[in-house]
């Protein structure tokens, strides 16, 4: 190759480079005399078939042609790139004017259940008690023998059960009609004393405006050598007040039946009925919220726990239930219905975590 053609391969490179408008265009430049198939790199492979001389007199030229290149290139390769940085600062400009766009924590509302699950879960964890939880899907022993329903005794038709099919053992699984499985779980696997609540989900094959087949319990469970039903009125009482956010609730404790209990009582708690709204701590009229009672020898001895040393308490509150009287619901299925507008107008914020220091429902 000849000096001039040298030459002018070099300048038709300067030119392409000096002509590239972007940094792709000087990429392809680069790949054409760089590359492996590059122009310069092709004389470059000449190399190896000349006289020691030859390739040091031509050797010296091409690399000098290269390193021209090279340089032109990076040269070239900074002067777009901050081209193409000035073109996005021009574009892309931010109005620090315009308002401040709310998250999803401040424009987003906890359901209603969500919120009374936890208003109740803060009142007992205030008191002391820890939370257990169970499966929903639970075995027969669980859900009835071992809180003595005997086997084919009428308690066990009145709960409506979802069952599924016989295992091939005969064994058949059910999805728990209550909370009080969870009762049993937990005195088979801690000693006492046991304070536990058990807020769950709960099934029964009913449906119409105040049952749906999937509902909600918070069952509570006290275990040790002393407790004794006064225990109880005055933890049902403290949780009444605090719940419902009212400085006094006149409860009625009412005899009533439970296989895992006896004696076996139903709370009612006095309100008023006004225009379809309900105001506790006041009024002539009841209202049953929840069952409760001493727990049944038959049940202690079926979890291991001695009844000549060890006696206690229990109850059961639906927790949908206490969630329509305190906040007005009038038909259960709205809770599953997923209206926005619905959960929007109880308008829980999810930063207004419930405290007993800072308000249950503000
Ligand atoms: N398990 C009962 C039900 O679903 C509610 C209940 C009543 C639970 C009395 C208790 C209790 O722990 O002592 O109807």
């Amino acid at each position: 190759m000849t000096l001039s053609d040298l030459d002018k391969l070099q300048n038709d490179i300067l030119g392409a480079i000096a002509a590239a408008s972007d940094e792709a265009a000087l990429e392809a430049v680069r790949v054409g005399a760089l590359g492996k198939k590059g122009s310069i790199s092709a004389l470059l492979a000449t190399l190896g078939k000349m006289t020691p001389d030859e390739r040091k007199t031509e050797g010296a030229k091409i690399n000098l042609a290269k390193d021209k290149v090279t340089e032109a290139l990076a040269a070239r390769r900074d002067v777009l790139k901050n081209a193409a940085l000035d073109s996005r600062l021009a574009s892309e400009t931010i109005d620090v004017s315009l308002p401040v766009r709310e998250t999803p924590t401040e424009t987003g509302r906890i359901h209603p259940l969500s919120q009374v699950w936890d208003e109740i879960t803060t009142i007992f964890a205030d008191m002391g008690f820890s939370v257990a939880e169970g499966p929903d899907i639970e075995t027969d022993d669980y859900n009835f023998t071992k809180l003595n329903f005997p086997e084919g005794h009428p308690a066990r038709e009145m709960h409506d059960t979802f069952f599924f099919n016989r295992k091939p053992d005969g064994e058949r699984l059910l999805l728990r009609t209550h909370t009080s499985p969870v009762q049993v779980r937990t005195m088979l696997s801690q000693k006492p004393p046991i304070r536990v609540i058990c807020p769950g989900r709960t099934y029964r094959i009913d449906s119409d405006a105040t049952h749906t087949p999937q509902f909600h319990q918070v069952e509570g469970l006290v275990i040790d050598k002393g407790s004794h039903l006064g225990h109880l009125k005055w933890i049902l009482a403290e949780f009444c007040k605090a719940f419902f956010e009212v400085d006094n609730v006149t409860m009625k404790f009412r005899p009533s039946f439970f296989p895992f209990t006896e004696p076996s009582l139903e709370v009612d708690i006095q309100c008023r009925r006004d225009k379809g709204e309900i105001r506790f701590g006041e009024g002539n009229d009841w209202l049953e919220i929840l069952g409760c009672g001493m727990v049944h020898p038959n049940v202690l001895r079926a979890c291991g726990i001695d009844p000549d040393v060890y006696q206690g308490f229990a109850w059961g509150m639906g927790i949908d239930r206490v969630a329509m009287l305190k906040y007005g619901i009038s038909d259960l299925r709205q809770m599953f219905e997923s209206d926005v507008r619905w959960i929007n107008h109880y308008g829980f914020k999810p930063l207004d975590v419930p405290t007993l220091a800072g308000g249950l429902s503000s």
